[in-house]
């Protein structure tokens, strides 16, 4: 067999990679995706719903980089787009037909089978595997009796649909039985298949051929290789981890039970790094909030994707932030809205009513009461004041808006861009600003104000009369 060297993946930005040489060599990596997932009653195919802010499969993908294999392949179903971009840089194949777990590893077989080293299994639909876990897995695949089968397992009270792990007297792994197919006895077995397996490739793509459909579901099961590989007189093997780890998705139902544990893992990371949260539960992140020490969050904050918050600053009840930069002793909210692009330095202010998107405030700006900030920059130490409203599309497009150094934006302004104000200059009240103002020089556009000499009597009188 020819063996090919496969392209190194490349690994997404910022993750821990296990630098294990016996992985790069030789482990490949097939992750499956192609059910469409009709339990859970949606367009999307179940591998796109997303958990702590990203799709169920980019968390699979993410475990799997971690480990430096030598090539990955998703196998994806007919008309997955969404999931063959997400795939990218590494390889998908598709599925034509949902016909089992097997079938689908076999769509994978001419990308690996000429790795010639281990297939570690990943499910699109169980996101919160850890990559030590996994690691764990890989080793034990090497150990000395060299298991053609490592299932990944857990135990539960209730272990509704998974499939069964039984196992020998000297704990080994016997065979895999499927839920819909378990006699009471089996039924009765806790120990259950979190589905993510490592094979032998060499055992895997010999016995894999002989995986057929006769079963309750009438589907080529993976699980079938492991009473295969005891039939040829191979070892196989279960290395258990915890449930809350191994949970799979199938319904609405499991993915806000794997939300509610992904969260709880966030927090808990959160406490760890020094951040103080007033009532974490109902503070919700997303996988890559980076929160820095001494950070305080309030109540009902709500974290989206790509939100970075230095040391000291602190994020007051229910606001929402999402792509944005908080610098170090900043105060958000309360009830504030950091959209994509929002950047505030150290000990800016944003306050209620206030929203901020594709803007920067630099270091002490302030925006403390209803306004909207967006596609501009506030100099430092800045003030914008109530009501102030950056103008910055005509319909057609978008135009930037600069706020200078030290300038001050009187409340309920306009500032219709493109325009600029300079470092010191000062905004009147009420002002519509489409012209730039010069540095340090006031600008008013107020209509002047008349007061006619009791006129307010003669009006009520006019309309009482
Ligand atoms: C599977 C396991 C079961 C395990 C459970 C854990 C088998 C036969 N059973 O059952 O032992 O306890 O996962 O969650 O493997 N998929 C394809 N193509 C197919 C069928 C499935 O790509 O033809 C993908 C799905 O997208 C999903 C994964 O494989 O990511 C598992 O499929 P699913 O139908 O959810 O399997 P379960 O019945 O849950
Ligand atoms: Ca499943």
């Amino acid at each position: 067999m020819r063996y090919i060297c496969p392209r190194r993946n490349r690994g997404r930005q910022g993750r821990t990679v296990f630098i294990d040489e016996a992985n790069s060599g030789r482990l490949g990596i097939v992750v499956l995706a192609a059910g469409k997932g009709a339990r859970m009653n949606s367009a999307r195919p179940k591998v796109m719903h997303e958990v702590a802010g990203r799709p169920m499969l980019a968390h699979a993908l993410a475990a799997a980089e971690a480990l430096a294999p030598a090539r990955v392949t998703v196998v994806a179903g007919p008309g997955m787009a969404e999931a063959e971009a997400l795939a990218a840089p590494h390889g998908c194949v598709v599925q034509q037909a949902r016909r089992g777990t097997a079938d689908a590893v076999e769509c994978a077989r001419a990308r690996h089978e000429c790795l010639g080293g281990d297939v570690l299994v990943l499910y699109g639909d169980t996101p919160l595997i850890a990559p030590a876990t996994l690691q764990r897995a890989l080793e034990r695949r090497r150990a000395d009796d060299d298991p053609a089968v490592v299932a990944l397992g857990f135990r539960a009270d209730d272990p509704a649909d998974y499939g069964r792990l039984r196992v020998d007297a000297d704990g080994g792994l016997a065979e895999i039985v499927e839920a819909a197919d378990a006699d009471a006895e089996s039924a009765a077995i806790r120990l259950c298949n979190s589905g993510i397996m490592v094979f032998d490739g060499a055992a895997l793509w010999a016995l894999i051929r002989r995986v057929g459909a006769d079963n309750a579901k009438g589907e080529r099961y993976l699980t079938d290789i492991a009473a295969l590989a005891r039939a040829e007189g191979r070892a196989c093997a279960v290395v258990e981890a915890s449930a809350r780890e191994l949970m799979g998705v199938n319904t609405r139902a499991g993915l806000a039970a794997v939300e509610r544990a992904a969260q709880e893992a966030l927090r808990a990371r959160a406490m760890e790094n020094g951040v103080t949260l007033l009532q974490p539960e109902s503070v919700h992140f997303s996988f890559d909030t980076a929160l820095g020490r001494d950070v305080t969050v309030e109540p009902n904050v709500f974290f989206g994707p790509g939100v970075e918050v230095a040391e000291g600053a602190a994020i007051r009840a229910f606001s929402h932030l999402e792509g944005a930069r908080v610098g170090r002793g900043a105060t958000v909210g309360p009830f504030a809205r950091l959209r994509p692009g929002a950047a505030l330095g150290e000990g800016a202010r944003v306050g209620n009513f206030v929203e901020v998107k594709a803007a920067e405030l630099a270091a002490g700006a302030k925006a403390n009461h209803l306004a909207y900030i967006g596609d501009a920059r506030v100099g430092r130490g800045a003030n914008i004041g109530a009501g102030t409203i950056t103008c910055n599309y005509d319909g057609f497009r978008k135009h930037r808006t600069e706020i200078g150094d030290g300038a001050f934006v009187g409340s309920n302004a306009a500032l219709v861009a493109p325009v600029s104000v300079g470092d010191g200059a000062i905004i009147g009240a009420g002002s519509v600003v489409s012209r730039d103002v010069p540095a340090d020089a006031l600008a008013v556009t107020r209509a002047p104000q008349r007061a006619v000499a009791g006129g307010a009597a003669r009006f009520r009188g006019a309309r009482s009369g």
